[in-house]
């Protein structure tokens, strides 16, 4: 079985951003979202990003339009009955989760092959809401998806060796490297970039240093493109803080307790840049 034709569920940030990737190398694609809203706005991202792209002269008007062509809305999940493979990309929540992956195993075909692109959540309590296990996976991409190159491939407890040599070889196909990472709290990504932004955190809430001095000496004295207190913004502090209350809690050692300054801005609406502020202050 060779993978043709993929569901991506959710058109947010990520999955709309995976399944322009996937209708760029290929891949015919049906992208879901429970939120007609959320998969029109997925749709015309995917647009304006090719459009820009087109302007750029990194692809051309061929290239946009043959991708356009493989892409299509889907407002049944029930569709996934027609794909190869599905990539689930919608909130961070394990009730969420469950309930998307029962309904995909239900539907889909009993070859497809069911990644999720979870930042934080175990992969083998995903899998075993599904009565295929071995052919769960976590396929964990980087924001902004189209331009960031890794994509870790997180094997649960049960998943088989012909899931994960079937998705390594996607992510080959998508222009990503991979590498192979075992169901661990944050897995490897955020199991090492998530302790370094909240120690940043804890350098500004100890007084050690301001804000941009902390970003000042990673960018300049680690040759880190972007300062933490910045990438922090980004990324979101409230998923910032889950993410490490994942850490925390996995683990069980002090070494991994969430900043109280990073606590008390998510508790104040001060989100990152989504919410025009974050350690930064954004135009709206
Ligand atoms: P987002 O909030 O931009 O998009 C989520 C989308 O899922 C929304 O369009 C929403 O309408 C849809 N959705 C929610 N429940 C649904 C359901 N039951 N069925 C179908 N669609 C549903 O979120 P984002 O940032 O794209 O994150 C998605 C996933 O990717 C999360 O698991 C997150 O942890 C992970 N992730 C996020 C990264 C980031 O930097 N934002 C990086 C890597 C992974």
């Amino acid at each position: 079985m060779t993978i043709q034709k993929v569901m991506v569920i959710g058109a947010g940030q990520m999955g709309a951003g995976i399944a322009q990737v996937c209708a760029q190398s290929g891949y015919d694609v049906l992208l879901h979202d429970a939120n007609q809203q959320g998969l029109d706005k997925g749709m015309e991202g995917i647009r304006k990003r090719l459009t820009r792209a087109v302007e750029k002269s990194r692809i051309n008007e061929h290239e946009k339009q043959d991708t356009l062509d493989r892409l299509k809305p889907a407002i049944e999940i029930q569709d996934v009955s027609q794909c190869d493979m599905a990539i689930e990309a919608i909130v961070e929540n394990m009730d969420v989760k469950a309930n998307v992956f029962r309904e995909l195993d239900a539907n889909a075909p009993a070859h497809a092959i069911l990644a999720t692109n979870t930042s934080s959540l175990p992969i083998t309590e995903i899998a075993a809401t599904t009565n295929r296990p071995d052919q769960v996976i976590g396929m964990h991409f980087m924001n902004p998806v189209p331009v960031m190159k890794l994509v870790e491939i997180i094997r649960g407890l049960q998943t088989s060796d012909a899931t994960y040599k079937k998705v390594e070889e996607m992510a080959t196909a998508l222009s990503k490297t991979s590498v192979e990472v075992d169901d661990a709290p944050g897995f490897a990504a955020n199991r090492i970039l998530m302790p370094m932004i909240n120690e940043a955190i804890f350098a500004v809430h100890e007084g050690v240093a301001s804000v941009e001095d902390v970003d000042t000496v990673m960018k300049l004295g680690m040759n880190h493109p972007m300062g933490p207190l910045t990438l922090a913004d980004f990324i979101g502090l409230d998923t910032c803080l889950y993410i490490m209350e994942v850490l925390h809690d996995g683990y069980k050692d002090s070494k991994y307790r969430p900043c109280p300054l990073l606590r008390k801005y998510v508790n104040a609406g001060w989100l990152g840049k989504k919410s025009g502020r974050g350690f930064y202050q954004y135009e709206s």
